[in-house]
């Protein structure tokens, strides 16, 4: 079985930065919250817990002389806000892609300009840009979140009157890339008015157009990460449409029996998972390959 690991799997810059920052903040002794887990990875979380990094969901949690951190997908203004307010100190782990994205949606809806963002709703990320649009004078909000280009064609359809407004659209950091285009393509038909910026981080586009390139090699791929990771979910998606693919967030999950089969596989990894967990993986791959070696009957394949 052949093994070809992506260059770009793991730590963007933006989530090796908040690591680092949470990381130095209690090395100095600090009292440290962060809103939110700082990344999605588990094991990473508890690992800086069991250093003393607590986890809080509003500011108001903080106990004093606690230092906030603000992670890397940032958070709406009235959080910022609401922290000035208490006095808390801060500080902030925004991804600096992430906040373009506030400048953009704080600009544009100052310019009476309506936002659609490609992205999901739920996502801390989408929910902070959201919080920095400001109320647009008529209108009853000033933004809409769509998932895809299916979504994106409702939203047009229920709003003909769109064909003529100032519209101004972005997407999700982490957002599919080939689904992004669509997107502009059908807006570019329809509103005559539109502004688009391409906000998906180059960090996320890197990491898929190599994932891609290496599903299309593989028969079987491994994307690492965090179950709840927006960033490995979308690997997972792109490269399931080439080869079968099994999303891992620890050894313990690897596909034991696929890849006692498979003759090559790829493996790639989100965003926010750390280097240690990868080489774990990798670790248990090559004990996995050692073993279908010395017991080749097990695997029931005929070229063994
Ligand atoms: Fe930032 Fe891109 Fe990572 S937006 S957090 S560098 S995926």
């Amino acid at each position: 079985m052949k093994i070809e690991v992506a260059k770009t799997a793991g730590f963007c810059f933006g989530v090796d930065r908040a690591v680092e920052m949470v990381s130095k903040l209690l090395q100095e002794g600090r009292r440290v919250y962060t809103l939110g887990p700082i990344i999605h990875n588990p094991q990473l979380v508890r690992k800086l817990e069991m250093q003393g990094c607590g986890i809080v969901d509003t500011p108001e949690e903080v106990p004093s002389g606690g230092t906030v951190v603000i992670r890397s997908h940032g958070v709406p203004a009235a959080v910022f806000e609401e922290i000035r307010t208490r006095g808390l100190d801060c500080v902030d782990a925004t991804c600096p892609f992430v906040a373009k994205l506030h400048r953009i949606a704080w600009e544009e809806s100052r310019k009476g300009r309506i936002l659609l963002i490609a992205g999901d709703e739920n996502h801390p990320e989408v929910r902070g840009i959201c919080g920095h649009v400001l109320p647009i004078a008529g209108e009853i909000r000033g933004w809409f979140v769509f998932k895809n280009a299916e979504e994106l064609g409702v939203l047009l359809a229920n709003h003909p009157e769109w064909g003529q407004k100032s519209i101004s659209v972005v997407a999700q950091t982490t957002f599919n890339v080939s689904e992004w285009k669509k997107c502009l393509q059908n807006i570019k038909k329809v509103c005559t008015n539109a502004a688009t910026f391409d906000t998906i981080c180059n960090a996320t586009a890197l990491r898929q157009t190599e994932a891609v390139e290496l599903a299309k090699r593989a028969d079987q791929m491994i994307v690492i990460g965090g179950h709840h990771s927006s960033n490995t979910a979308k690997l997972r998606d792109v490269c399931a449409a080439f080869c079968k693919t099994d999303l891992v967030e620890t050894a313990d999950e690897l596909p034991v029996e696929a890849l006692r089969t498979a003759h090559f596989v790829g493996v790639t990894a989100g965003a926010s998972t750390p280097a240690d967990i990868i080489k774990e993986v990798l670790v248990t791959m090559a004990e996995i390959i050692e073993d279908t070696i010395q017991n080749p009957a097990e695997t029931g394949d005929p070229n063994f």
